[in-house]
């Protein structure tokens, strides 16, 4: 089977290259290839003529799409539409990731795929339009909705919270944010493993399987219990100076872009079409910080 990994360098990116390599012949890409300019992409396409397409790349910046929100719509959502132009047209497959930050948080359950969307912010509305895009032209693709990513490879809210833990004695988390915390090599993982199961039949299968799934760590938690969580479970814990973790609320720590409160998903979908879930946030936070 022909991928062409878009985004390989990427949290989720970087994890999927071993995985797929197991069973695919896998043109990586990586930020050589400008999913904003839109030809390049073309000839990137026709170049790798892939019978799957895995999007792993994206306007990932929260804070930074409020800025320049063109390229965030540029990358996901426009390019979006020609990778689902492009498989229709060829016959290809298309596994999409696409975010939680659709929706605008208010919900007092987990979310599942038919829950009406409403993004608060530039970066779930470019997401949100790039969803729309695979949905108008009814292209053959997994549209997989994932959460709070983390890696401690990449900066995100785990090797952040790290970091700082080693430089401050008082740390403030926001304590009323919810979601489900995905280590991106649990998500690559389980990605990998419904293609290959997929075997030569992928495209056709993602074509038959095409819509929207959830797909991200099992349980919810707040900010403040992840926060607290990978301080407690480092092993480099005798590195720490903090002291003191305080839960705020997120008025007390404004940024550019707002913020979903509650955006818990409900991946029951994903679990009864491919009988894949990822494992508990918090063993797989104590899984990837024990090396
Ligand atoms: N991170 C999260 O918390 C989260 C939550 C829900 C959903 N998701 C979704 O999950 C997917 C994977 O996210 P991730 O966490 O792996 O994000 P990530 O680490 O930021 O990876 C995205 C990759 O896309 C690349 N990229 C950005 N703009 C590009 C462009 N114009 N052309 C080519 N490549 C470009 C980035 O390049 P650089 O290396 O230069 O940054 C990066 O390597 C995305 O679809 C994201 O929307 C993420």
């Amino acid at each position: 089977m022909r991928i062409l990994l878009l985004g390989a360098d990427g949290q989720v990116g970087h994890e999927l290259r071993g995985p797929l390599s197991t069973f695919a012949d896998v043109t990586a890409a990586g930020r050589g290839t400008d999913l904003g300019d839109l030809d390049a992409l073309q000839r990137t396409l026709g170049d790798a003529a892939p019978q799957v397409i895995v999007n792993a790349a994206a306007y990932t910046d929260v804070d930074g799409a409020e800025r320049e929100p063109g390229r965030a719509y540029r990358v996901n959502a426009e390019a979006v539409a020609v990778l689902g132009e492009w498989a229709r047209a060829h016959g290809a497959g298309l596994v999409h990731l696409s975010t939680d930050f659709v929706f605008d948080g208010t919900l007092e359950r987990a979310y599942r795929e038919d829950d009406a969307t409403g993004p608060v912010n530039v970066y779930g509305r470019s997401k949100l339009e790039g969803e729309r895009a695979l949905s108008a032209l009814d292209a053959p693709a997994l549209v997989v909705r994932t959460a709070w990513v983390w890696s401690l490879r990449r900066k995100s809210f785990v090797s952040a919270m790290l970091r700082l833990a080693r430089e401050r004695p008082r740390l403030a988390v926001v304590a009323d944010q919810v979601g489900n915390p995905t280590f991106c090599r649990d998500l690559a993982v389980a990605l990998a493993l419904v293609l290959h199961r997929m075997g030569e039949r992928a495209p056709e299968a993602l074509r038959e399987a095409r819509g929207v799934y959830h797909l991200a760590g099992t349980g919810a938690c707040t900010r403040y219990d992840l926060a607290a969580a990978a301080i407690a479970l480092d092993p480099k814990r005798a590195e720490h100076v903090v002291e003191t973790i305080a839960p705020i609320a997120t008025h007390e720590y404004p940024l550019p872009a707002a913020r979903p409160l509650r955006t818990e998903l409900d991946c029951s979908r994903f679990h009864a079409r491919f009988g894949v879930a990822l494992p508990p946030w918090r063993e797989a936070l104590a899984r990837a910080l024990a090396g």
